[in-house]
């Protein structure tokens, strides 16, 4: 038997020179990356911080493939979750019917997604919601069900957009039991937060100000 050797891994997402301007009327365009470059290595769990309209939402679909940069250049090793900043779900679908479709979007087999189900709700506290309708659910019900179908798969890079904005405290608690669970595992975990509350949780913070991304 042969072994191959795998590479070790230096990062799982690394991007570099990502430029975004936004139209502002009929001339004028409004450039809101200039620049940005951010790294994510195996483990790590990085904050990313700036004020409001700074430009984090932006920069953070960029990375997962959800909007166009206008210059630059996004590399991703692995599988990635992400959970934007608007919960996006479908109202009529109950929140086992959320994790069923994404589980086969993701091709999960039937028992590793139930598995994988049964996990993030005990982790979350939200079981007693399974059968509920999504357009029936609490913001803060929502926000779970957001993040729970962002970790389904287990990503190797995790993307999470001010995840923690509607939690009460017990959740917030349980987000981070769960960050740090990850972190273990050797995955990683990119946090959008307007403010940092517990800088101590983050391996390092990255702020965005005036379209670059600087260490904090
Ligand atoms: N689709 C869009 N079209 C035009 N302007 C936008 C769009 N999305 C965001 N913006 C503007 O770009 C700036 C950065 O927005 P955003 O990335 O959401 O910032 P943050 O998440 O840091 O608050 C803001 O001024 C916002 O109004
Ligand atoms: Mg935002």
């Amino acid at each position: 038997m042969t072994t191959v050797e795998r590479p070790v891994r230096t990062f799982v997402l690394d991007a570099a020179g990502i430029e975004k301007s936004y139209r502002r009327g009929l001339r004028h365009r409004q450039n809101i990356l200039r620049g940005a470059d951010i790294t994510l290595r195996p483990g790590e769990v990085v904050g990313l911080v700036g004020e409001n309209g700074s430009g984090k939402s932006t920069f953070m679909k960029i990375l997962v493939g959800a909007l166009r940069a206008d210059a630059g250049t996004v590399v991703v090793d692995g599988k990635l979750g992400y959970c934007p900043q608007e919960p996006v779900f479908y109202e009529r679908l109950t929140c086992d019917e959320h994790f069923e479709l994404f589980g086969r979007a993701y091709r999960m087999s039937p028992a590793a997604e139930r598995r994988a189900r049964r996990e993030l709700y005990a982790a979350l506290g939200f079981e007693r919601y399974a059968s509920t309708r999504a357009d029936r659910l609490s913001g803060g019900t929502l926000a779970k069900l957001n993040l729970g179908l962002a970790l389904l798969a287990d990503p190797e890079v995790l993307l999470l957009d001010e995840p923690y904005a509607g939690f009460d405290w017990d959740t917030y608690v349980k987000f981070w039991q769960l960050v740090a669970q990850r972190r273990e595992q050797g995955r990683s975990v990119l946090i959008i937060s307007h403010f940092v509350a517990d800088e101590e949780r983050f391996d390092r913070i990255v702020q965005l100000r005036d379209g670059r991304a600087e260490p904090r």
